[in-house]
């Protein structure tokens, strides 16, 4: 019987130990909570698909933003449910739109304190439900849809936001925003490049969130699960055409493309944990097959692993509590 010299169990023996080697912190600044908002709410409410996320009116929007800020998140991403939409998604360019009215109302309460970003897309306000505007024939319209970014994003920087995220995925987004910001005299203003985003169906759930009625799908401007390359191509686009950061979306199960776009790039990387790995967790942990609290962690740790430096996740308030009472 030979016993083994080199014993790796050494380092995990206990948690001090374990505490001293481990190689991946999630920090509470690095979370990102994203919030709805909907137009014409007195009180906030459940999303069914969502367990534990809300609809906020304005006013606890302000409230929750404060409970952000007081968790330590490092920024808040914000999506508006407008009451009515229209073909052109007007909703989201209008300065009194819900979007741009709760960007201002949370700059307001938080100042500097965290970062606020906005969803810069048109699919929350259009009656189609589609991330642009339609051409005759019902395809997306590339280059119609970029001139309503434009305007929409200035519409978010007059609003005070500190950063906007693209995220519908036409040709040219981010060149045409960071433009359009300079132009108007916002180049302080950073863009989140929702640079990798697939047509994916763990979506599932914000559509609840934000009642989208889409019709048809989004696979002529949304990337195909099965591709990796294509990515790099997306995020170097995105760099070359000045993206500050650079998002993959949805996480867990890209973790090798945010690990292929770390290493491809120098500006900070970001992953969004989608609506479906939340509810799929928290229903698992409803019927008590998983331990809510540690699949959390655990998930939030692996998306950093594989190299995303900021993690938009439901879980952000949450878990920078729980971060915070751990280290
Ligand atoms: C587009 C947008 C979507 C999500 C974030 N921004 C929906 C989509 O592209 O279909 C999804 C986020 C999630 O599932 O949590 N405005």
């Amino acid at each position: 019987m030979s016993y083994p010299e080199i014993r790796p169990r050494r380092l995990r023996r206990n948690a001090a130990v374990r505490r001293l080697v481990s190689e991946t912190r999630v920090a509470p600044g690095e979370l990102v909570a994203p919030m709805f908002v909907k137009e014409g709410l007195t009180e906030p409410r459940a999303i069914a698909s969502l367990p534990g996320v809300l609809q906020h009116s304005r006013d606890s929007l302000r409230k929750a933003a404060v409970e952000a800020v007081q968790a330590g998140v490092g920024g808040i991403m914000l999506f508006g449910v407008p009451v009515s939409r229209d073909e052109r998604g007007s909703g989201g360019i209008d300065p009194n739109g819900i979007l741009n009215v709760a960007i201002r109302d949370v700059v307001a309460e938080v100042g500097d304190a965290t970062v606020v970003m906005s969803d810069l897309c048109l699919d929350e306000f259009t009656s189609h439900g589609h991330c642009g505007v339609l051409a005759p024939d019902g395809a997306v319209d590339n280059d119609a849809t970029l001139a309503a970014y434009a305007e929409m994003a200035v519409a978010q920087a007059a609003a005070g936001v500190g950063v906007v995220g693209p995220s519908g995925m036409m040709d040219g987004q981010v060149g045409v925003v960071r433009r359009a910001l300079d132009a108007a005299g916002h180049s302080d203003v950073a863009v989140l490049a929702y640079a990798v985003k697939y047509a994916s169906a763990f979506f599932g759930p914000f559509r609840d969130a934000v009642e989208s009625a889409l019709e048809g799908d989004r696979r002529t401007y949304q990337q195909d699960p099965a591709n990796l390359r294509e990515s790099l191509r997306e995020v170097a686009l995105d760099v070359a055409e000045g993206a500050d950061m650079v998002m993959v979306k949805p996480a867990l199960p890209y973790l090798d493309v945010v690990s292929a776009v770390r290493a491809a790039v120098d500006v900070p990387v970001a992953a969004y944990q989608v609506s479906g790995e939340y509810a799929m967790v928290e229903a698992a942990a409803a019927n008590g097959w998983v331990d809510r609290e540690q699949v959390m962690l655990e998930t939030l740790t692996s998306i950093r692993r594989a190299g995303a430096q900021i993690i938009l996740t439901y879980w952000a308030v949450e878990a920078a509590r729980l971060l915070r009472e751990r280290y």
